[in-house]
């Protein structure tokens, strides 16, 4: 890997999608989002899996080890028995950032009553931050929205890529002396 590379893990995890059941419509509109919102040239690497917890937390260490300096998720979120995704990002974590999953829920009540049932977190590992994102497409613009503006910031601090974004799209706050010529 070239040091400058941006690197950004996309990580869909479902039982159908992972056995070819249903197409993996989560992956490319989280790539999609992506694409619209950073203005810096990134390399997707992207994984589908099935909702078993050593499986999950084992794909997110690779990717972090990698060197993506942004890991999304989007599955398995919810309170039903299969859904581990935010145990498993626990796990790999070495910080949990509260916040960003207070904003989403917050964020996606003024979309859906259901917002709640979300367990979604974020964290980080190493110089990676990962982020938990519900299932369902449509969640996963709303969610990022609520926080991207905060991400860059957050990657700088844990020493990952400089992420520049699409100020049309989503501007990313960060203070003056963050903000590189
Ligand atoms: N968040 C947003 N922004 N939009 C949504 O439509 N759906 C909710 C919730 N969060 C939703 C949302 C629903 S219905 C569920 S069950 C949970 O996310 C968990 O979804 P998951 O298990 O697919 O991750």
């Amino acid at each position: 890997m070239q040091k400058d590379e941006i690197k950004i893990g996309f990580v869909t995890v479902s039982d159908r999608a992972s056995r070819g059941e249903y197409e993996d419509l989560g992956g490319p509109a989280m790539q999609e989002w992506m694409g619209k919102a950073l203005k810096s040239d990134w390399t997707a690497v992207a994984r589908v899996v099935a909702d078993e917890q050593p499986l999950i937390e084992q794909t997110l260490i690779e990717l972090a080890d990698a060197g993506c300096s942004l890991i999304v998720t989007t599955g398995g979120t919810g309170p039903a028995k299969r859904d581990v995704t935010p145990e498993a990002t626990a796990n790999v974590c070495d910080k949990i950032l509260d916040g960003f999953a207070e904003q989403m829920r917050s964020v996606s009540l003024q979309y859906v009553p259901t917002a709640i049932l979300s367990r979604q977190i974020a964290g980080t590992r190493g110089s990676s931050l990962i982020i938990n994102l519900p299932g369902k497409p449509s969640a996963i613009g709303e969610c990022l929205e609520a926080v991207f503006p905060a991400v860059p910031y957050c990657i700088d601090l844990i020493e990952g890529a400089y992420l520049e974004t699409n100020d049309t799209f989503i501007k990313a706050f960060r203070p003056k002396h963050a903000i590189k010529k």
